[in-house]
C-alpha cells in the first residue's frame, strides 16, 4: 500500500496546460513538491497573468526538470508538440490540462464566435490533451493519471455563465467516458470540481472572486493551493484505486446553494 511521503510522485513527469497561471500553475508547484521529477508547462504565454515569476523559473529552482512550450491547446498539433516534449523528459505520467476561458454573459446575447472558443478551449483543448497524453502513456507502455478540471458549474446551471456550464459540463462527462475507455489501459481520469478560486481568471476576466464566503459551509474562499492538492492526491498512488470520480473542492457550495453561480 502505498503512504504519503515526500517523494510520492517520485519519476514522474507532469504535462499541465494552462500552467502559466492560477490553478495549473499551483498544480505545477504541487507536484514539484510531491517529487515529480519533470513538468512541462504548456500555455499561450509564459508569464503568469497574474503577475510574478514564470512556473518554469520556480520549478527550476526546486531542482525539477521543466519546460515551457508555447501552444494553444484547441490545436492537435500544438498537443502534439507538448507531449513530445514530456516525453523528452523521460515520459507523461500525470496530465492535467488546466487551460480554460470563462466569460460572464447572457444567453441571449452570446455570439457565435464566444461560444465556439468556450466550447474549444474547454472542452476539445481539455480532450486534445488528455488523447494525446494517453496515447504516450499507451505507446510508452506506461500507467498514467489524467487530472481534469470541472467546476461546481459543471454540475449546476447559472443564467450567468451558460456557455461555461455547458462546456464544464461535458468536461465532467468526458472525464466519465475517458476513464471507462482507459481504465483497462493503466490510465485513471479523474476530475476535479474548484469552487470559486481567486485567480485570473475569477479577478481579471469577472470580479467572481468578490463572493461573500459567509454562505460557505467552510466559510472561507479557496485557494489555487486548496485545489492542486485535490489534484495532486488524484494523480499520486494514494488514488490507485479512483477513477472516474469527481471531486468537489468547494467548501461545500456545491451540496448547499443549487443554483448559485459556478462556485
Ligand atoms: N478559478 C476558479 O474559480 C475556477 C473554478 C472552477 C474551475 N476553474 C477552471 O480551472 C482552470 C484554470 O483556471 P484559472 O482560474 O487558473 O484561470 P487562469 O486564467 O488563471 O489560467 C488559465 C490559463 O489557461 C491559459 N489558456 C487559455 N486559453 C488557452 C489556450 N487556448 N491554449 C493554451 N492555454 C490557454 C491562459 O493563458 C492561462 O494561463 C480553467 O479550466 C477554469 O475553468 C477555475
Amino acid at each position: 500500500m502505498t503512504s504519503w511521503s515526500p517523494d510520492l510522485l517520485a519519476g514522474q513527469v507532469a504535462v499541465i496546460t494552462g500552467g502559466a497561471s492560477g490553478l495549473g500553475r499551483a498544480t505545477a508547484l504541487r507536484l514539484a513538491d510531491a517529487g515529480a521529477a519533470g513538468v512541462v508547462i504548456a500555455d499561450l504565454e509564459s508569464a503568469p497573468r497574474e503577475g510574478g515569476e514564470d512556473t518554469v523559473s520556480l520549478l527550476s529552482q526546486r531542482g525539477v526538470a521543466a519546460e515551457f512550450v508555447s501552444c494553444d491547446v484547441r490545436s492537435a498539433g500544438d498537443m502534439s508538440r507538448v507531449i513530445a516534449a514530456a516525453e523528452d523528459l523521460g515520459g507523461v505520467g500525470i496530465a492535467v490540462p488546466a487551460a480554460g476561458v470563462l466569460r460572464m454573459e447572457n444567453v441571449l446575447d452570446v455570439p457565435e464566435d464566444d461560444y465556439a472558443q468556450m466550447m474549444d478551449v474547454n472542452v476539445k483543448g481539455t480532450f486534445l490533451t488528455a488523447q494525446a497524453a494517453a496515447r504516450a502513456m499507451v505507446d510508452g507502455g506506461r500507467s498514467g493519471a489524467i487530472v481534469t478540471i470541472s467546476s461546481v458549474g459543471g454540475v449546476l446551471g447559472s443564467a450567468s455563465m451558460p456557455t461555461y456550464n455547458m462546456s464544464k459540463g461535458a468536461v465532467r462527462m468526458m472525464t466519465y467516458s475517458l476513464a471507462a475507455s482507459l481504465g483497462p489501459l493503466g490510465i485513471r481520469v479523474n476530475a476535479v470540481h474548484p469552487g470559486v478560486i481567486e485567480t485570473a481568471m475569477t479577478t481579471r476576466d469577472t470580479d467572481l472572486a468578490g463572493e461573500d464566503a459567509s454562505a460557505l459551509p467552510l466559510r472561507r474562499m479557496g485557494t489555487p493551493d486548496d485545489v492542486a492538492d485535490a489534484i495532486v492526491y488524484l494523480a499520486s498512488p494514494l488514488a490507485s484505486y479512483v477513477t472516474g470520480t469527481s471531486l468537489f473542492v468547494d467548501g461545500g457550495s456545491h451540496s448547499t446553494k443549487p443554483g448559485r453561480d459556478f462556485g
